[in-house]
């Protein structure tokens, strides 16, 4: 390890970065970690919105046929080619393994025909990086909290790099609640978005759904006892003939997470001596978790991060930025680099 510190690289350093891990085929080119010169993300949301979920097998293949346009296109825009690259960034896990191969096996033939140095990238470490892009002055350490659909976790970022766990989910992801929850009261996938958009014509107030406390373990989550609460009272509704008005409980249900996402946040933040707290997945781009979360900080002299909506969802960007810390710090995979479906936070194969 060559424990260089981004001030001590006098050349800039542009890493080419790819995300296939889930329904996104995305490439990315960064400078120095935080300059976005091209972000393309080429999504198969409809594809999947057939089936009401991302349907593993498509998604390969579907990253299979798009990849190499995706690359292109990502070069044309920075108006780079191949031979002006550092680097070759790529996510290796978690995700579905069939479509995380497909960008592994991509980086190292690029890595292989260009002599580029390949670093493997952990998801969330992308995720939680995306906060660097938009603000520069964003050092750790720092609270993180990621939610995603994959993923719920509350996160102390101690340096770059360097992860403790502070809490996780103890069954579905908040972003997967989101989905579960949407596709019972009809709105199809992915659930997020269109919950975010109804609950805006609803009272959050309508309907008490529970929120989760584990006395032992203040800062995990539990989103399964929610999702059946919604569940039960819909059926409830049906059984008595009472009609189901979906704006409320889109509305109550994202009230419920906020609420219990931004309480946890804050106790973690108080509780670590920290100052900032930064949101960061799919579930980040939720504007009634954007919005509690930036008060709930105004109030306690808390810094608030978050990034841009188009950075919060799966993109190579955010691949980038982490790679470039990778990168200083001397991290290089070899082309014996594979897919780890379930790759842990701070786990490294390097
Ligand atoms: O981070 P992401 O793009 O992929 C994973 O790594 O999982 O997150 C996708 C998740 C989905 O569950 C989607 O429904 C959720 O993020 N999501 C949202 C919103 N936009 C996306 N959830 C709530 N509100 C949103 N606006
Ligand atoms: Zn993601």
């Amino acid at each position: 390890m060559m424990n260089k510190t981004s001030e001590e690289y006098e050349k800039d350093i542009y890493i080419l970065a790819i995300e296939s891990s889930c329904d996104e085929t995305a490439a990315s080119v960064v400078k120095n970690g935080r300059e976005v010169l091209s972000n393309i993300i080429s999504s198969q949301i409809e594809l999947h919105k057939l089936y009401g979920g991302v349907v593993p097998e498509i998604a390969s293949r579907k990253h299979i046929e798009r990849i190499n346009q995706v690359i292109e296109e990502t070069l044309t825009v920075a108006g780079m080619t191949l031979d002006d690259l550092d680097a070759v960034a790529v996510t290796y896990g978690p995700g579905l393994v069939g479509a995380l191969l497909v960008g592994v096996a991509e980086a190292k033939a690029i890595s292989y025909a260009k002599n580029l140095p390949l670093v493997g990238v952990h998801h969330i470490e992308g995720h939680i990086s995306a906060n660097y892009i938009e603000n520069k002055d964003l050092e750790p350490p720092f609270i993180c909290l990621v939610v995603s659909g994959g993923h719920t976790h509350l996160v102390r970022v101690k340096d770059y790099g360097e992860y403790e766990i502070l809490g996780r989910t103890r069954d579905d992801a908040a972003g997967e609640a989101f989905d579960k929850v949407a596709r019972a009261i009809g709105l199809g996938y992915p659930g997020g978005p269109k919950i975010d958009r109804l609950a805006k014509e609803g009272n959050p107030d309508a309907i008490v759904f529970p929120k989760a406390k584990i006395a032992e373990a203040p800062y995990d989550f539990s989103f399964s006892g929610l999702k059946s609460a919604v569940l039960n009272y819909l059926n409830g509704c049906k059984m008595k003939g009472e009609p189901i008005v979906e704006a409320d409980v889109a509305a109550s249900f994202q009230k419920a997470v906020v609420d219990v996402l931004v309480e946890h946040a804050m106790s973690a933040v108080a509780e670590s001596g920290l100052d900032k707290l930064a949101l960061a997945g799919g579930v980040a781009s939720n504007s009634a978790l954007r919005l509690a979360a930036e008060k709930a900080c105004a109030q306690r002299g808390i810094r608030f991060y978050r990034p841009s909506p188009i950075l919060c969802t799966d993109n190579a960007a955010m691949i980038g930025a982490a790679a470039y810390y990778d990168y200083i710090r001397g991290v290089r995979h070899g082309l014996d680099l594979n897919a780890v479906p379930n790759l842990k936070l701070g786990e490294r194969l390097a």
